[in-house]
Protein backbone atom coordinates (compact mmCIF):
# COMPACT_ATOMS: atom_id res chain seq x y z
CA UNK A 1 0.00 0.00 0.00
CA UNK A 2 1.29 3.40 -1.29
CA UNK A 3 1.48 6.13 1.95
CA UNK A 4 1.29 9.80 1.83
CA UNK A 5 1.77 11.86 5.01
CA UNK A 6 -0.36 13.97 7.00
CA UNK A 7 -0.37 15.96 9.21
CA UNK A 8 -2.49 15.12 12.35
CA UNK A 9 -1.72 17.48 14.79
CA UNK A 10 0.75 20.63 14.87
CA UNK A 11 1.60 23.18 17.72
CA UNK A 12 3.41 26.35 18.54
CA UNK A 13 5.10 27.96 21.08
CA UNK A 14 6.64 31.90 21.45
CA UNK A 15 8.23 33.07 24.16
CA UNK A 16 6.10 35.46 26.40
CA UNK A 17 8.10 38.74 26.47
CA UNK A 18 6.92 40.89 23.52
CA UNK A 19 9.51 43.13 22.22
CA UNK A 20 8.08 46.14 20.40
CA UNK A 21 9.90 48.37 18.15
CA UNK A 22 10.08 51.35 20.38
CA UNK A 23 11.70 49.04 22.51
CA UNK A 24 14.29 47.91 19.74
CA UNK A 25 14.97 51.79 19.31
CA UNK A 26 16.80 52.03 22.82
CA UNK A 27 19.00 49.28 21.64
CA UNK A 28 19.98 49.97 18.11
CA UNK A 29 19.43 53.32 15.87
CA UNK A 30 16.12 52.27 14.55
CA UNK A 31 12.31 53.75 14.72
CA UNK A 32 9.52 51.95 14.62
CA UNK A 33 8.44 53.34 10.87
CA UNK A 34 12.10 52.27 9.11
CA UNK A 35 11.11 48.74 10.98
CA UNK A 36 7.88 48.57 9.77
CA UNK A 37 7.81 50.02 5.93
CA UNK A 38 10.99 47.78 5.74
CA UNK A 39 9.71 44.50 7.23
CA UNK A 40 6.51 45.06 8.03
CA UNK A 41 7.44 43.92 11.61
CA UNK A 42 5.86 45.18 14.72
CA UNK A 43 6.64 43.13 17.32
CA UNK A 44 8.87 39.70 18.20
CA UNK A 45 8.95 37.61 20.39
CA UNK A 46 12.13 37.29 22.56
CA UNK A 47 13.75 34.74 25.66
CA UNK A 48 13.64 36.85 28.49
CA UNK A 49 17.67 36.72 28.30
CA UNK A 50 20.32 34.34 26.79
CA UNK A 51 19.90 31.12 28.44
CA UNK A 52 16.67 32.06 29.86
CA UNK A 53 14.56 29.41 27.33
CA UNK A 54 16.13 27.24 25.24
CA UNK A 55 15.25 25.97 21.65
CA UNK A 56 14.52 22.36 23.27
CA UNK A 57 12.87 24.38 25.67
CA UNK A 58 10.65 25.91 23.27
CA UNK A 59 10.33 22.90 20.83
CA UNK A 60 8.99 20.76 23.99
CA UNK A 61 6.11 23.06 24.33
CA UNK A 62 5.40 23.05 20.73
CA UNK A 63 5.90 19.13 20.11
CA UNK A 64 3.73 18.56 23.40
CA UNK A 65 0.99 20.36 21.96
CA UNK A 66 1.57 19.17 18.33
CA UNK A 67 1.08 15.49 20.03
CA UNK A 68 -1.88 16.05 21.35
CA UNK A 69 -3.85 17.61 18.89
CA UNK A 70 -3.12 14.57 17.08
CA UNK A 71 -4.09 12.13 19.98
CA UNK A 72 -0.91 10.03 19.91
CA UNK A 73 1.68 9.91 22.96
CA UNK A 74 5.61 10.62 22.55
CA UNK A 75 5.94 6.49 22.64
CA UNK A 76 4.19 6.09 19.33
CA UNK A 77 7.07 8.48 17.43
CA UNK A 78 9.25 6.58 15.40
CA UNK A 79 11.26 9.33 14.13
CA UNK A 80 12.11 13.10 15.78
CA UNK A 81 13.54 15.66 13.36
CA UNK A 82 14.44 18.97 14.65
CA UNK A 83 15.33 21.60 11.86
CA UNK A 84 17.81 24.27 13.64
CA UNK A 85 20.44 26.71 13.40
CA UNK A 86 20.75 27.24 17.62
CA UNK A 87 20.01 24.17 19.55
CA UNK A 88 20.85 24.04 23.00
CA UNK A 89 24.00 22.56 22.69
CA UNK A 90 26.59 21.92 19.86
CA UNK A 91 26.52 18.18 20.50
CA UNK A 92 24.18 15.93 21.17
CA UNK A 93 21.32 17.41 18.82
CA UNK A 94 18.34 19.27 19.42
CA UNK A 95 15.83 16.66 18.38
CA UNK A 96 17.91 13.95 21.06
CA UNK A 97 17.03 16.48 23.77
CA UNK A 98 13.75 16.69 22.48
CA UNK A 99 13.02 12.44 22.75
CA UNK A 100 14.69 12.63 26.27
CA UNK A 101 12.03 15.19 27.70
CA UNK A 102 8.89 13.73 26.15
CA UNK A 103 10.30 10.14 26.88
CA UNK A 104 9.71 9.41 23.18
CA UNK A 105 11.85 6.35 24.03
CA UNK A 106 11.06 4.11 20.78
CA UNK A 107 12.03 7.30 18.40
CA UNK A 108 15.32 8.00 16.59
CA UNK A 109 16.49 11.51 16.65
CA UNK A 110 18.39 14.11 14.43
CA UNK A 111 19.02 17.67 13.58
CA UNK A 112 19.12 18.97 10.04
CA UNK A 113 20.51 22.16 9.04
CA UNK A 114 19.10 24.15 6.58
CA UNK A 115 18.62 27.47 8.70
CA UNK A 116 15.13 28.96 7.99
CA UNK A 117 14.70 26.44 5.64
CA UNK A 118 15.38 23.79 7.90
CA UNK A 119 11.67 22.38 8.98
CA UNK A 120 10.42 22.27 5.91
CA UNK A 121 13.68 20.20 4.80
CA UNK A 122 12.84 18.32 7.83
CA UNK A 123 9.24 17.68 6.42
CA UNK A 124 10.81 16.30 3.23
CA UNK A 125 12.66 13.98 5.24
CA UNK A 126 9.98 12.86 6.77
CA UNK A 127 7.34 12.61 3.98
CA UNK A 128 10.23 10.17 2.13
CA UNK A 129 10.27 8.03 5.65
CA UNK A 130 6.59 7.63 5.27
CA UNK A 131 6.32 7.29 1.66
CA UNK A 132 9.15 4.10 1.96
CA UNK A 133 7.12 2.81 4.90
CA UNK A 134 10.09 2.98 6.95
CA UNK A 135 8.39 5.06 10.22
CA UNK A 136 4.51 5.70 10.85
CA UNK A 137 4.77 8.34 13.22
CA UNK A 138 7.29 11.51 13.02
CA UNK A 139 7.47 14.60 15.03
CA UNK A 140 9.15 17.53 12.53
CA UNK A 141 10.17 20.36 14.61
CA UNK A 142 11.52 23.70 13.68
CA UNK A 143 12.89 25.41 16.60
CA UNK A 144 15.00 29.02 17.12
CA UNK A 145 16.39 30.96 19.47
CA UNK A 146 17.83 33.46 17.53
CA UNK A 147 18.29 35.74 19.94
CA UNK A 148 21.45 34.09 20.68
CA UNK A 149 23.31 34.58 17.07
CA UNK A 150 22.04 37.68 16.82
CA UNK A 151 24.76 40.65 16.86
CA UNK A 152 22.21 43.05 19.11
CA UNK A 153 24.60 45.82 17.86
CA UNK A 154 23.76 45.23 14.22
CA UNK A 155 20.55 47.43 13.12
CA UNK A 156 20.35 45.48 9.71
CA UNK A 157 19.51 42.02 11.43
CA UNK A 158 18.56 42.39 14.69
CA UNK A 159 15.54 43.91 14.37
CA UNK A 160 14.66 41.35 12.57
CA UNK A 161 14.33 38.29 14.00
CA UNK A 162 12.54 36.28 17.03
CA UNK A 163 12.40 33.02 19.34
CA UNK A 164 9.68 30.43 18.62
CA UNK A 165 9.43 27.07 18.03
CA UNK A 166 6.40 24.84 15.64
CA UNK A 167 5.49 21.09 15.49
CA UNK A 168 3.75 18.71 13.09
CA UNK A 169 3.17 15.12 13.95
CA UNK A 170 2.87 13.66 10.63
CA UNK A 171 1.72 10.17 10.10
CA UNK A 172 1.48 7.69 7.36
CA UNK A 173 -1.96 7.86 5.65
CA UNK A 174 -3.93 6.75 2.84
CA UNK A 175 -2.17 8.38 -0.49
CA UNK A 176 -5.69 9.45 -2.31
CA UNK A 177 -6.45 11.33 1.13
CA UNK A 178 -5.10 14.71 2.68
CA UNK A 179 -1.50 14.83 2.95
CA UNK A 180 1.76 16.26 1.31
CA UNK A 181 1.62 15.81 -1.98
CA UNK A 182 4.89 16.71 -2.79
CA UNK A 183 8.06 18.60 -1.21
CA UNK A 184 11.14 20.08 -3.15
CA UNK A 185 14.23 20.93 -1.58
CA UNK A 186 17.03 23.13 -3.10
CA UNK A 187 20.55 24.72 -1.94
CA UNK A 188 23.15 27.47 -4.15
CA UNK A 189 26.20 26.97 -1.80
CA UNK A 190 27.83 29.71 -4.09
CA UNK A 191 25.71 32.19 -2.27
CA UNK A 192 26.71 30.74 1.16
CA UNK A 193 28.64 34.32 1.96
CA UNK A 194 25.45 35.90 1.57
CA UNK A 195 24.14 34.93 5.50
CA UNK A 196 26.59 32.75 8.00
CA UNK A 197 28.26 32.92 11.10
CA UNK A 198 32.46 33.04 10.68
CA UNK A 199 33.52 31.33 13.83
CA UNK A 200 32.42 28.69 16.65
CA UNK A 201 32.67 26.02 14.17
CA UNK A 202 36.05 23.67 13.15
CA UNK A 203 37.05 26.82 10.52
CA UNK A 204 37.59 29.59 13.26
CA UNK A 205 37.05 28.13 16.60
CA UNK A 206 36.16 30.50 19.13
CA UNK A 207 38.62 32.85 21.06
CA UNK A 208 38.13 35.90 23.37
CA UNK A 209 38.95 38.08 20.35
CA UNK A 210 36.63 36.57 18.09
CA UNK A 211 34.20 37.01 21.10
CA UNK A 212 35.16 40.32 21.22
CA UNK A 213 34.44 41.14 17.53
CA UNK A 214 30.86 39.45 17.99
CA UNK A 215 31.70 36.95 15.14
CA UNK A 216 29.77 34.61 16.90
CA UNK A 217 26.95 36.30 15.41
CA UNK A 218 25.06 36.31 12.77
CA UNK A 219 26.43 38.08 9.25
CA UNK A 220 23.55 39.18 6.42
CA UNK A 221 24.03 40.74 2.99
CA UNK A 222 20.35 41.48 3.05
CA UNK A 223 19.93 43.25 -0.48
CA UNK A 224 21.07 40.48 -1.87
CA UNK A 225 19.01 37.47 0.54
CA UNK A 226 16.30 40.01 -0.21
CA UNK A 227 16.70 39.21 -4.15
CA UNK A 228 17.55 35.41 -3.80
CA UNK A 229 14.85 35.25 -1.76
CA UNK A 230 12.46 36.24 -4.26
CA UNK A 231 13.72 34.62 -7.38
CA UNK A 232 14.01 31.10 -5.32
CA UNK A 233 10.83 31.23 -4.14
CA UNK A 234 8.87 32.30 -6.82
CA UNK A 235 10.92 29.38 -9.25
CA UNK A 236 10.05 27.04 -6.36
CA UNK A 237 6.58 27.79 -6.14
CA UNK A 238 6.44 27.48 -10.28
CA UNK A 239 8.17 24.97 -10.37
CA UNK A 240 5.76 22.72 -7.51
CA UNK A 241 2.39 23.82 -9.19
CA UNK A 242 3.43 23.14 -12.71
CA UNK A 243 4.69 19.39 -11.56
CA UNK A 244 1.34 18.46 -10.06
CA UNK A 245 -0.73 19.83 -12.57
CA UNK A 246 -2.14 22.58 -10.48
CA UNK A 247 -1.98 26.73 -11.49
CA UNK A 248 -2.02 29.80 -8.83
CA UNK A 249 -5.97 29.66 -8.77
CA UNK A 250 -5.99 26.37 -7.33
CA UNK A 251 -4.05 27.48 -4.69
CA UNK A 252 -5.85 28.16 -1.38
CA UNK A 253 -3.24 29.21 1.12
CA UNK A 254 0.08 29.99 1.20
CA UNK A 255 2.45 29.31 4.29
CA UNK A 256 5.67 31.03 3.49
CA UNK A 257 8.74 31.40 5.48
CA UNK A 258 7.81 35.44 7.38
CA UNK A 259 11.18 36.52 6.44
CA UNK A 260 9.92 39.83 5.64
CA UNK A 261 6.22 41.03 4.23
CA UNK A 262 8.21 42.68 1.14
CA UNK A 263 9.55 39.27 0.23
CA UNK A 264 6.23 37.70 0.66
CA UNK A 265 4.45 40.52 -1.34
CA UNK A 266 6.86 40.55 -4.16
CA UNK A 267 6.43 36.65 -4.04
CA UNK A 268 2.42 36.71 -4.39
CA UNK A 269 2.50 39.53 -7.48
CA UNK A 270 5.05 37.47 -9.32
CA UNK A 271 3.36 34.23 -8.37
CA UNK A 272 -0.34 35.30 -8.88
CA UNK A 273 -1.65 34.76 -5.86
CA UNK A 274 -3.72 37.19 -4.26
CA UNK A 275 -1.94 38.31 -0.62
CA UNK A 276 -5.04 37.90 0.86
CA UNK A 277 -4.43 33.57 0.56
CA UNK A 278 -0.93 33.97 2.43
CA UNK A 279 -0.94 33.67 5.91
CA UNK A 280 1.15 36.42 7.69
CA UNK A 281 1.98 36.95 11.21
CA UNK A 282 5.52 38.56 10.43
CA UNK A 283 4.05 41.88 12.17
CA UNK A 284 3.83 39.91 15.73
CA UNK A 285 6.68 37.53 15.71
CA UNK A 286 9.23 38.65 13.08
CA UNK A 287 11.41 36.14 11.44
CA UNK A 288 11.64 33.23 13.59
CA UNK A 289 14.10 30.74 10.98
CA UNK A 290 13.14 27.71 10.84
CA UNK A 291 9.76 28.07 13.57
CA UNK A 292 8.56 30.14 10.98
CA UNK A 293 6.74 27.87 8.38
CA UNK A 294 5.61 26.00 11.16
CA UNK A 295 3.85 27.82 13.30
CA UNK A 296 2.30 29.90 10.76
CA UNK A 297 0.58 26.26 9.54
CA UNK A 298 -0.37 25.96 12.89
CA UNK A 299 -1.84 29.09 13.59
CA UNK A 300 -4.24 28.39 9.65
CA UNK A 301 -5.36 25.09 10.68
CA UNK A 302 -6.50 26.34 14.50
CA UNK A 303 -8.21 29.59 13.14
CA UNK A 304 -10.15 27.65 10.78
CA UNK A 305 -8.53 28.89 7.41
CA UNK A 306 -7.38 25.25 6.54
CA UNK A 307 -11.08 24.09 5.45
CA UNK A 308 -10.72 20.44 3.88
CA UNK A 309 -9.76 19.67 0.69
CA UNK A 310 -7.63 22.92 0.41
CA UNK A 311 -4.42 23.14 -1.72
CA UNK A 312 -1.68 24.62 0.90
CA UNK A 313 1.25 25.58 -1.12
CA UNK A 314 4.70 26.26 1.84
CA UNK A 315 7.66 27.88 0.89
CA UNK A 316 10.88 28.84 2.73
CA UNK A 317 14.17 30.12 2.17
CA UNK A 318 17.37 30.77 4.74
CA UNK A 319 21.13 30.22 4.55
CA UNK A 320 23.02 27.95 2.45
CA UNK A 321 21.29 29.50 0.98
CA UNK A 322 18.37 26.50 1.26
CA UNK A 323 14.87 26.80 -0.07
CA UNK A 324 11.97 24.67 -0.13
CA UNK A 325 8.41 24.17 -1.50
CA UNK A 326 5.89 21.87 -0.35
CA UNK A 327 2.08 20.88 -1.79
CA UNK A 328 -0.67 20.18 1.00
CA UNK A 329 -4.11 18.93 0.75
CA UNK A 330 -5.90 19.74 4.03
O1 LIG B 1 15.22 34.39 6.72
C1 LIG B 1 15.95 34.64 5.56
C2 LIG B 1 16.99 35.65 5.82
N1 LIG B 1 16.70 37.04 5.80
C3 LIG B 1 15.97 37.72 4.89
O2 LIG B 1 15.22 37.21 4.11
C4 LIG B 1 16.16 39.22 4.85
C5 LIG B 1 16.23 39.73 3.43
N2 LIG B 1 16.48 41.17 3.36
C6 LIG B 1 15.64 42.08 3.84
O3 LIG B 1 14.61 41.75 4.38
C7 LIG B 1 15.98 43.54 3.67
O4 LIG B 1 17.12 43.65 2.83
C8 LIG B 1 16.24 44.29 5.01
C9 LIG B 1 14.92 44.43 5.78
C10 LIG B 1 17.24 43.51 5.83
C11 LIG B 1 16.77 45.68 4.74
O5 LIG B 1 15.90 46.40 3.91
P1 LIG B 1 16.47 47.17 2.65
O6 LIG B 1 15.36 47.90 2.05
O7 LIG B 1 17.22 46.17 1.79
O8 LIG B 1 17.45 48.22 3.32
P2 LIG B 1 19.02 48.41 3.08
O9 LIG B 1 19.79 47.31 3.70
O10 LIG B 1 19.23 48.71 1.64
O11 LIG B 1 19.27 49.73 3.92
C12 LIG B 1 18.67 50.97 3.58
C13 LIG B 1 19.08 52.01 4.60
C14 LIG B 1 20.59 52.04 4.84
O12 LIG B 1 20.95 53.40 5.03
P3 LIG B 1 21.63 54.25 3.82
O13 LIG B 1 22.86 53.48 3.46
O14 LIG B 1 20.60 54.26 2.74
O15 LIG B 1 21.88 55.56 4.46
C15 LIG B 1 20.74 51.30 6.14
O16 LIG B 1 21.89 51.71 6.86
O17 LIG B 1 18.48 51.72 5.86
C16 LIG B 1 19.50 51.70 6.87
N3 LIG B 1 19.10 50.74 7.89
C17 LIG B 1 18.30 51.07 8.93
N4 LIG B 1 17.74 52.23 9.28
C18 LIG B 1 16.96 52.22 10.39
C19 LIG B 1 19.39 49.42 7.97
N5 LIG B 1 18.80 48.88 9.04
C20 LIG B 1 18.11 49.88 9.65
C21 LIG B 1 17.31 49.94 10.80
N6 LIG B 1 16.74 51.11 11.13
N7 LIG B 1 17.04 48.85 11.56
Amino acid sequence: MAFRSRITGTGGFAPPRVVTNDEMAKIVDTNDQWIQERSGIKTRRLVDFEGAMSTGDMAEQAAKAALERAGITALDLDLIIVGTVTPDMRVPSCACIVQQRLGAKNAAAFDVLAACAGSMFALSVADKFIRTGTAKRILVIGGETLSVITNWTDRGTCVLFGDAAGAFVVEAAPEDGPGLVDTAIYSDGNTWQHLYIPAGGSKQPLTPQLLAERKDRLIMNGREVYKIAVRSLVDAAEKILAKNGLTAADVGLVVAHQANLRIIEAVAQRVDIPLDRFVINIDRYGNTSSASALITFDEAARDGRMKPGTNVLMLAIGAGMCWAAALYRA
